[in-house]
């Protein structure tokens, strides 16, 4: 059952409207709702906020102010990931960038709250900010760690003594922007008091997280706060977290003891959910004349909210990736008074990548040499600034792999050389590297007198295809065909699990299944072999194969329902886990990343640099594949990522307000169809045995690690021109 095509189990819910989404949800009666009101200015304070024409408005319950909002908890600097910390709202007049809520008006109908806020009148001092990153960019300083707690600088050998000896040097800036996660459905919830306690229905990836968020902000027992996700429309980092919505929307619901939905507008997504810093990066690669690198720097300037600091770990994989003796990385960041950075899908490989594959292709070029053999001459033989070895790398294989696959012996030797029409064509390529992460995860899997299963845990499936996994896994471990399986996921009455995100979900959860279900078999051949009414007693467990609902030992053969329905007439069940990776001794002994190599192919019009991508090819290094079309939906996903980064996401900053002026999905451009030609992955057998018991790593986000500098090295190989200021849009290439 492992690997297999599986169709997603959730599918029939999902195309019929069956599946319930956050804001869908219509417990407890009637709702009231929350519009949220945001400031004007990006930096400064409210002098004077006025309510009273907007609580007279029709239909208005209340509208709750810093004035008039309740005393929360206070973020907890203790608790190392934020995601996990109180989020409170509303707490003084002071504003630390646009859009921040200075209000929630909450009223009968979504219609009546949202024309409510015009009346809500609010003045303000100030509105003078930082808001530019390029005025501030020298006026850095260095966090004390970057994201996931990697350190900010790391130095091997003497870098400047092994650059200044290279024998060819590649010296450059690129500088990536504001990016978001913007998944379909956006950030939302109904609150629903139920006695004393409050039940969330919210779109979160993190079940765990945002229980211990809301109790904390709320300082309430978090035993009271029951978090229900069972389907959640994408994520992509901007749901690891509770927001202000959610929390707006329980201080709303505990206040008016009545259900409170709120959901964000795409334009508020914006300017409250967080976004990728925009970064600048300084990439030195020296070389000798035979392409081996001698001295790799990746230096990365990014900006962060001055109260919420978030450092992209953008230079982390540079460490990893190709072989040098003499190595630099460091991670700055510049205080800039907008909304906090925060995780948005690959945080950290996707811009440094960008950068650090933009260069060894600049690298390749200065020397005359092929870039696919470029990096095979700088495989390293053990992780080099770790010096430990590799859990299960086979990058030269993806790279091999893939260039045999895409026909990369027909790239033009010479950029600008190739010419179909108006359309200058070019190839490009790029390499694949993302951290595998692993974290506390528990779940429980129950066989009922029926023989059947249910999988519990409150891991989330974002469109992921958790579900479906989840099912393949428990069908293997319990020899059940995969409809007599069932999985509950996404409450926080569930067993908790570290979620969705960091691509740790799949290959943590699946891991937990597989032990759960080792130590059920374990319960029923002890019951089994143990009991004379079996036709398995005496038989010795240790032949025992699972297959088709029945348990068979030499020649005999009894039903996994018999077993149940006589030993345990309530049904059985057994937990599986998996630890945190700081307390697994592989994550000390190897290096263990997930790899791939992206090929793509852009036509660039000779006139008017428009830019088409016109094929596209990864070839990844993922370990075992849990489904083979759920994975290969998600790389593909993330390689369409890749080529928005490339070519088109930019969120850009009004420097005289803070704002987003592009906060739609009209003006903040993301891959369309009609962008995207054939695009395929394909994913090597595989089997990272340090990874794992199931030897499977995550797939989510590998996928565009890399993929947009093999686009971005196309257009170069098209045209001959090297842009460094991401995206690469026609009138930079002009
Ligand atoms: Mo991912 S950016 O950790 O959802």
């Amino acid at each position: 059952m492992i690997g297999q095509a599986l169709n997603r189990v959730d599918g029939p819910l999902k195309v019929t409207g069956r599946a319930t989404y956050a804001y869908e949800h219509w417990e407890g009666g009637q709702p009231l709702y929350g519009f949220i009101v945001g400031a004007t200015i990006g930096k400064g304070r409210i002098t004077r906020i006025d309510t009273e024409s907007a609580e007279r408005a029709p239909g208005v319950h209340m509208v709750m102010t810093h004035l008039n909002a309740p005393a929360q908890g206070a973020r907890d600097e203790s608790i190392p990931m934020e995601i996990w910390r109180a989020q409170p709202v509303l707490t003084s007049p002071d504003i630390h960038h646009y859009g921040e809520p200075v209000a929630l008006v909450v009223a009968a109908t979504f219609e009546e709250a949202r024309a409510a806020t015009d009346l809500v009148d609010v003045e303000y001092a100030g509105g003078r900010g930082r808001f530019d990153f390029a005025a501030h960019e020298d006026e850095v300083y260095a966090p004390k760690v970057v994201n996931a707690g990697l350190p900010t600088d790391t130095a091997v050998g003497d870098f400047d003594a092994g650059f200044g000896s290279a024998a060819v040097r590649v010296d450059q800036h690129y500088t990536t922007p504001y990016e978001f996660s913007m998944p379909m459905e956006p950030n939302a919830c109904l609150v629903e008091p139920r006695g004393e306690d409050l039940v969330v229905y919210v779109s979160c990836q993190i079940v765990d997280a945002a229980r211990a968020s809301i109790a904390a902000t709320l300082q309430m027992d978090p035993a009271r706060i029951h978090i229900v996700t069972p389907f959640v429309g994408g994520g992509f980092g901007s749901k690891l977290g509770i927001h202000s919505e959610t929390i707006l929307a329980a201080l709303a619901a505990r206040a008016s003891r009545q259900p409170v939905k709120v959901a964000l507008t795409r334009q508020q997504i914006f300017q409250l959910v967080g976004m990728r810093p925009t970064s600048s990066q300084r990439v030195r690669l020296g070389a000798g004349r035979d392409g081996r690198l001698v001295a790799i720097a990746h230096e990365v300037t990014m900006h962060t909210n001055p109260d919420l600091e978030y450092a992209e770990q953008t230079a982390a994989t540079t460490r990893s990736l190709y072989a040098a003796p003499h190595r630099f990385t460091s991670h700055r960041l510049t205080p800039l008074d907008l909304p906090r950075g925060a995780d948005v899908r690959a945080p950290g490989e996707q811009p440094g990548l960008l950068a650090v594959e933009s260069a060894m292709d600049e690298l390749a070029d200065a020397l005359g040499m092929d870039p696919v053999e470029l990096r095979i001459r700088n495989e390293p033989t053990v992780d080099p600034e770790r010096d430990v070895p590799y859990s299960n790398r086979h990058l030269v294989d993806c790279l091999r792999e893939g260039a045999r696959r895409f026909g990369w012996e027909r790239r033009p030797a010479t950029p600008a050389s190739v010419r179909e029409g108006r359309w200058l064509v070019g190839y490009g390529m790029a390499v694949a590297i993302r951290g595998h992460y692993q974290g506390p995860t528990t779940v429980r899997v129950r066989l009922e007198t029926d023989g059947s299963a249910v999988v519990q845990t409150d891991m989330t499936d974002l469109g992921t295809g958790t579900y479906t996994i989840l099912t393949q896994v428990a069908a293997d471990g319990l020899g059940l065909p995969p409809d007599r399986v069932r999985i509950e996921l996404g409450r926080s009455e569930l067993p908790s699990s570290w979620g969705s995100g960091g691509s740790w979900g799949a290959a943590n959860s699946s891991t937990a299944v597989h032990r759960a279900c080792a130590s059920l078999r374990e319960k029923l051949l002890v019951a089994a072999c143990g009991d004379a009414r079996s036709p398995l007693h005496g038989l010795d467990p240790a032949d025992a194969v699972f297959a088709d609902g029945s348990v068979r030992i030499d020649g005999a053969s009894e039903a996994l329902s018999e077993i149940v329905a006589r030993n345990h007439p309530g049904g059985v069940e057994a937990e599986g886990e998996t630890r945190f990776m700081g307390d697994d001794p592989n994550y000390a002994a190897y290096s263990i990343h997930t790899y791939g190599a992206h090929f793509a192919e852009v036509g660039v019009d000779s006139d008017t640099a428009e830019i088409r991508l016109r094929r596209m090819l990864g070839v990844f290094s993922v370990g075992r594949v849990l489904n083979a079309k759920t994975a290969r939906s998600q790389l593909i996903g993330g390689m369409i990522w890749g080529v928005g980064a490339a070519l088109e996401e930019e969120a850009i900053v009004d420097p005289r307000s803070g704002a987003f002026v592009n906060r739609d999905l009209a003006q903040y451009l993301v891959p369309v169809h009609a962008d995207i030609p054939e695009v395929d992955a394909v994913v090597l057998d595989g089997y990272d045995d340090k990874a794992n018991v199931l030897g499977a790593k995550g797939v989510g986000e590998v996928g565009i690690c890399g993929a947009g500098a093999a686009v971005a090295n196309a257009v170069f190989n098209a045209t001959g021109v090297r842009v460094r200021d991401f995206p690469v849009t026609l009138e930079k290439v002009l």
